[in-house]
């Protein structure tokens, strides 16, 4: 069947957004070359050689529906919108410890002898920038290498001449940044972070609470990169970055990359309240021996994760509207370092559920994962979306892209949407919108056509 091109788009939502060219070099800059970055440096590089699939990511692997379901239009993702080329992603980033992307690989120790062994010579090209470092927001690492200044606001521009310098030995007019450093102390918005005045005072007087994530989301900014924060702390989540971002017509995103213990939580929850199963108590607990879990033993960088771990389920169960099913829940959750797993983390959830008649269930799951092969798809995804938002002219929070985060950022009189299923709903309907084609429902009226106003009476009368 034949549809006229025409009659797909839809006239009310959307006109085709104009979108620049995704041709030519785009640099990925990472504050923070540890297990994540690394895995998804590697990955990518495996993969365009045609030596490993680029499993988890959906620019790479997932259709996207277009109109009905009898047009049989699934086109894929990456060949709908127009996405960087992993041909044409080219590495930077910053850490404390030195060396190159090839060093921190095999630290990490996430990758096999042989992948490594593959990554090797691409690795060994990625040498890593002095950081912008301040012991007070991840207490348990001790540094080697980094910048020194007077004040933030120069740090932010030695930043600022690194992006620069990267960006033209690329030959590259496009970058993206994404955090994925270490989870810094546990930090409230504060005057500092209010707006942009007070933010720029700040880093011209080395304002304390400004954390070295927020001098790199400020200098990726100012250079024109739009930024995504994988970890949990404040960084770009603030109204001065908002401002910014808008100043600068940015994109900004985060936080928190939603992966393994979080991401079952948010298809488990919407089920037990899309049934209306009510919820006891859910307990959480993770052993984890990576890097990242050393940091997180810290009390500090605890609190920020557990924040962001603890809010989904409010959210997603709605006690207020259902105080009967779910006004008084007890849930925790807990990280414990525990070295010999490395990147293999294990995660046990025990809910207590009840059902008719208030009579108790139980939920067991025991998710045996490894941290960064869930992550790195995850980073690839954000780099590329965030860099077509920036080609489609979008600016300030991108809310559509709030499936692959555990803190969704969203504007200040919403909520934040956790649903993954609610949330993929979302990020697809937005590539539709942005192409010009109709939104899906699933409302399904159009395919019972005597039946297409929904009344069931008046559909018996008009049989009669
Ligand atoms: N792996 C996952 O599934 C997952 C999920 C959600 C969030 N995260 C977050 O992503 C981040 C990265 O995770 P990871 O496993 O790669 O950790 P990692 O410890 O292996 O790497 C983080 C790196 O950041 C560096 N770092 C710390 N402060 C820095 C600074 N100021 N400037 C530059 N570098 C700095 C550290 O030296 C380290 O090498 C962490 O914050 C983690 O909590 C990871």
């Amino acid at each position: 069947m034949s549809t006229n091109n025409s009659n797909r788009k839809d006239p009310g939502l959307s006109r085709e957004k104009k979108i620049s060219s995704p041709a030519g070099p785009l640099t990925v800059f990472t504050p923070g070359i540890g297990a994540v970055s690394t895995t998804f440096m590697a990955g990518v590089e495996l993969i365009r050689k045609g030596l490993r699939k680029p499993v988890g990511s959906l620019t790479q692997m997932a259709a996207i529906r277009l109109g009905k379901r009898t047009e049989k239009r699934n086109p894929l993702i990456k060949d709908f919108v127009p996405l960087a080329a992993l041909e044409n992603l080219k590495f930077a980033g910053w850490d404390i410890f030195g060396g190159t992307a090839y060093d921190a690989a095999k630290k990490a120790g996430v990758l096999s002898k042989d992948d490594l062994e593959l990554a090797r010579p691409f690795l060994k090209g990625v040498e890593v920038m002095p950081a912008v470092f301040d012991q007070n927001y991840v207490k348990r690492l001790r540094p080697k290498v980094v910048k020194k200044a007077q004040t933030k606001m120069e740090l932010a521009e030695q930043l600022r001449d690194d992006i620069k310098s990267a960006m033209k030995s690329h030959g590259s007019s496009r970058g993206v940044m994404v955090w994925c450093g270490s989870t810094e102390v546990y930090t409230e918005e504060s005057d500092v972070h209010r707006s942009l005045k007070n933010f720029e005072k700040g880093l011209a007087k080395n304002d304390p609470k400004i954390a070295p994530s927020m001098i790199y989301a400020y200098a990726a900014l100012k250079e024109g990169l739009p930024f995504a924060n994988g970890a949990p702390n404040l960084t770009v989540d603030m109204p001065a970055m908002s401002e910014l971002a808008k100043e600068e017509k940015l994109p900004i995103a985060g936080k928190d990359f939603k992966t393994g213990q979080t991401l079952l939580k948010t298809v488990l929850a919407p089920m037990l309240k899309a049934r209306m199963l009510g919820l006891n108590g859910w307990f959480s607990t993770n052993i984890l021996g990576n890097q990242d879990g050393e940091v997180l033993d810290e009390a500090g960088s605890f609190k920020t994760k557990e924040v962001s771990k603890l809010s989904v389920l409010e959210h997603i169960l709605q006690p207020q509207i259902y105080p009967d099913l779910y006004s008084d829940y007890y849930h925790k959750v807990r990280i414990n370092y525990y070295p010999p797993r490395g990147d293999d983390k294990e995660s046990w959830d025990n809910i207590d559920i009840f059902g008719w008649l208030g009579y108790p269930m139980q939920i067991k799951v025991n998710f045996l994962c490894k941290d960064s092969i869930l992550a790195a798809p995850v980073l690839l995804d954000l780099v590329l979306f965030l860099d077509l938002a920036h080609r489609a002219g979008l600016s300030g929070i991108q809310e559509w892209l709030s499936f692959y985060f555990k803190s969704p950022m969203c504007a200040p009189e919403l909520y934040p949407e956790h649903d993954l299923f609610i949330q993929m709903t979302k990020l697809k309907n937005y590539l539709r919108y942005l192409k010009g084609e109709k939104l899906i429902t699933h409302l399904g009226v159009e395919y019972y056509p005597d039946n297409s106003d929904g009344n069931p009476m008046r559909r018996r009368s008009a049989s009669k």
